[in-house]
């Protein structure tokens, strides 16, 4: 089977998820890295891509050059990631659809309402693969909760708890470090700062594993370090259509929370829990038993979480496996097979609307707001 032919927007040398793309791409050998603008700065964007093997007419200063250079070769890109900071995804990621490229966007996949509604109009009428990287979603232990809520394993669910808080821009004396400011910076971030970033994340996961959408947000955001101009805590209750009560917590000042991504899931007959720092572990307790834990790589797993496991059980597989689980995918779609958990273009609408819906309700003292898109009411 030929490599698909992969290239890179963002994502340069220093940032903070870029590894994890390349190390997810290439990890299945599905992908060669052969076309990359991948830094702000062209010299220094040009200099890294060579570095990564990238061969010099292929190595851009920007986008839009990356976009002239493709959209007439030959051997033309089957995927491009957008791997840049938020305001720029909806530019790039229409641009490269619209030439007709499969593209990987970073989440949040745009910053209004209309511009995602828009992305998924661009990738329906294309007929290209526009995929949002809800890489968590991809965690072999979370699809095997997804598998157990789906086969009936706790009943009907009653309440989805999760949290995605960590401590990383706690320091008010560090608030103006680049990579820190631009996530607070509404010219570059959007309209919401720690919600927009992390607090997704875990509002796709509820609705990854539940199999239930968000109708409605209530939203309480705070600006802990003053000079912030958008939220670095967030509390969200959320009601989904098919009756599930919804938690959500997330802040990026919580000093002593590492990573912080976990979720719980409480059923009529049962709960689960899911921690990104034990991702190869499920905590099932049947309701009136003693709680299981349940270990990625053991025998009697769902079909897709064993297929998802590299390595054998006990040995960690971590962030980057879990995004190789999204191109791994990507690239059975590419090739033409049917793909069941891939998150789209229409999740990607599905989170900026609810991002918008819990700023509205948080500026109305947390009133409840339609979290819905336009599109899906
Ligand atoms: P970062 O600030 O660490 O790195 C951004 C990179 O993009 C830098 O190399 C920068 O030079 C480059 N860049 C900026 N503008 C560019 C342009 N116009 N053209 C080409 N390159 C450009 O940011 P980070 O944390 O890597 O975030 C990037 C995106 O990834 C964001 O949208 C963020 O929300 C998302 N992200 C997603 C994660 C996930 O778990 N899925 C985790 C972390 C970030």
């Amino acid at each position: 089977m030929t490599r698909l032919r992969w290239g890179m927007i963002g994502g340069g040398e220093g940032s903070q998820i870029g590894p994890a793309h390349r190390l997810g791409a290439l990890a299945d050998g599905q992908f060669d890295l052969v076309a990359g603008a991948l830094d702000a700065d062209p010299d220094r964007g040009r200099d890294f891509a060579r570095r990564l093997g990238i061969a010099p007419d292929r190595a851009y200063g920007d986008w839009q050059e990356m976009l002239e250079g493709e959209r007439n070769r030959e051997d033309r890109l089957d995927l491009v990631t957008v791997a840049t900071p938020n305001a720029t995804h909806f530019e790039i990621t229409r641009a490269f659809l619209q030439a007709g490229f499969h593209v990987l966007c970073e989440k949040p996949m745009t910053m209004t309402v209309e511009e995602a509604e828009e992305i998924v109009c661009v990738a329906r009428d294309t007929g290209r693969i526009c995929a949002v990287n809800y890489c968590y979603s991809a965690y072999p232990m979370v699809r095997e909760m997804r598998a157990m809520v789906r086969s009936g394993q706790i009943g009907k669910v009653r309440l989805v708890v999760t949290n995605f808080s960590h401590g990383h821009h706690a320091d008010a004396a560090d608030a103006d470090n680049p990579r820190v400011r631009w996530r607070y910076d509404p010219a570059l971030a959007g309209n919401s700062g720690q919600f927009a970033d992390c607090g997704i994340h875990a509002m796709h996961m509820a609705s990854f594993v539940t199999g239930d959408q968000v109708e409605r947000v209530s939203a309480d955001f705070v600006s802990a370090i003053p000079s912030r101009v958008l939220e670095d805590d967030a509390m969200v209750n959320f009601r989904m259509a098919g009756g599930t009560v919804g938690r959500l917590w997330t802040s990026s000042v919580a000093v002593g929370r590492q990573h912080g991504f976990d979720i719980q899931v409480f059923g009529e007959t049962g709960g689960l829990r899911w921690a990104s720092e034990q991702p190869n572990q499920v905590w099932y307790t049947p309701l009136g038993g003693r709680t299981q834990i349940i270990e990625k790589g053991e025998p009697g797993l769902s079909e897709d979480a064993a297929r998802l496991s590299r390595v054998p059980i006990a040995h960690p597989e971590g962030f980057p496996l879990a995004v190789a689980n999204i191109y791994v995918d990507l690239a059975a779609a590419i090739r033409g097979e049917t793909r069941d958990g891939i998150p789209l273009a229409e999740d990607g609408l599905r989170s900026v609307a609810a991002i918008h819906a819990c700023v509205s309700s948080a500026r109305a003292g947390g009133q409840w707001v339609d979290a819905r898109p336009p599109m899906f009411r």
